[in-house]
């Protein structure tokens, strides 16, 4: 191609082009549309513009700067005209919104869907806990895989204790980097009173403590799931008695099921405690004056729901923890959540809790 056969080409081209690139930016309708036909000229391959200023190449030096401008000046008329387009269509697309119907502000919002929620074990937890910090106890946590001395041993259970059986807890086999099994036994507690040997060795008296978690057994059924979770809440102070005890679980027992619920004692054994009791907690689901309790099914017409075990903390504990026997002595409580929250909301099987099954989560 001669040189001045490229400048021919190139008027050519332009004068193909015309003023087509006008009438299709005018017909556009909106700005993907006026993008499009912006890229049918100036695309970076296949733009008609583009090959025709892909044309420049085999200009002459001499001939370039005339060509050039003429081909610039075609170039700024285009991009004036998009432009201009792009304006006019957000121009028309802000009044066509201002004059569409007005947005409505007395509208109910939309609510998320499927929002989440706290487990009903873990608010009954929340709940508990608030009742004993309200009462003036701290709040503290504890481990769930735990030595056996922590869990057992400074509790005072025998060694042979049945609950220290294979069939009753899960033992954890530790080994160290030797691969070997290193000394002292380890396990998944089997309750929260680990956490009053640990606070009760690491803290001075007076103490007001309570702390919940998941503790671990070798039990499954209707009533019982091999981990499910405790409040565990102990006192040691000078002149702690069983009144106080009483005090702070009739306290309690008002706080989850209102003013005027009781309790009652009945003596029992938790080799930790002495004296021990397990207290139950007047049913709240009938009554004697509408013959509901002949039917209830909750307390099996007795009248009464047990909840917990307790008792004053055996000096021989306070003794594994370093503390003073002579002068000070204790309470300690613990129960599970999990049933506590199955009397509250009359769940009938502690597997619904852990089935994770949404239409029965979405309840709470
Ligand atoms: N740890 C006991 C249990 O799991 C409950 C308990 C706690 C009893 C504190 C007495 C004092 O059954």
């Amino acid at each position: 191609m001669s040189v001045s056969d490229a400048v021919f080409a190139i008027d050519r081209g332009l004068a193909e082009l015309g003023d087509a690139f006008r009438s299709a930016f005018a017909a556009a309708k909106d700005e993907q549309a006026l993008r499009d036909a912006h890229a049918e000229l100036l695309g970076k391959k296949k733009g008609a513009l583009t090959r025709v200023m892909a044309l420049m190449r085999d200009v002459a030096a001499s001939e370039r700067p005339a060509a050039g401008a003429k081909v610039n000046d075609f170039k700024e008329q285009v991009e004036a005209a998009f432009e201009a387009r792009l304006r006019d269509l957000a121009v028309a697309r802000r009044s066509a919104d201002l004059r569409g119907r007005p947005f409505d502000l007395t509208l109910p919002g939309r609510v998320p869907e499927g929002r989440g929620h706290l487990h009903p074990v873990l608010q009954t937890r929340d709940d508990l806990l608030r009742i004993f910090r309200d009462l003036g106890f701290d709040i503290v946590s504890g481990p769930e895989v735990e030595l056996e001395e922590n869990n057992f041993t400074k509790l005072a259970f025998p060694p042979d204790h049945p609950a220290t059986d294979m069939q009753d807890t899960f033992w954890v086999g530790v080994h160290g980097p030797d691969g070997a099994q290193r000394d002292g036994r380890v396990l998944l507690r089997t309750h929260t009173s680990n956490t009053q040997i640990r606070v009760m060795s690491s803290r001075k008296p007076p103490m007001a403590v309570v702390s919940a978690g998941p503790v671990y057994r070798r039990d499954d059924d209707l009533t019982h799931s091999p981990m499910f979770h405790q409040i565990e809440g102990f006192v040691v102070d000078e002149g702690v008695s069983m009144a106080d005890l009483k005090g702070v679980l009739a306290a309690f027992a008002e706080g989850l099921y209102g003013p005027g619920t009781r309790i009652r004692f009945r003596p029992s054994y938790f080799p930790f405690v002495e004296p021990g009791a397990e207290v139950d907690i007047g049913c709240v689901f009938c009554s004697e004056a509408d013959g509901s309790r002949a039917r209830c099914r909750v307390c099996k017409q007795t009248g009464w729901v047990e909840v917990l075990g307790c008792g004053m903390i055996h000096p021989e504990v306070l003794e594994h923890c370093n503390i003073d026997r002579t002068r000070y002595g204790g309470f300690a409580f613990g129960f599970g959540i999990e049933r506590i929250a199955m009397l509250r909301y009359g769940i009938p099987s502690i597997k619904l809790l852990f089935e994770n099954d949404p239409r029965f989560l979405s309840q709470f």
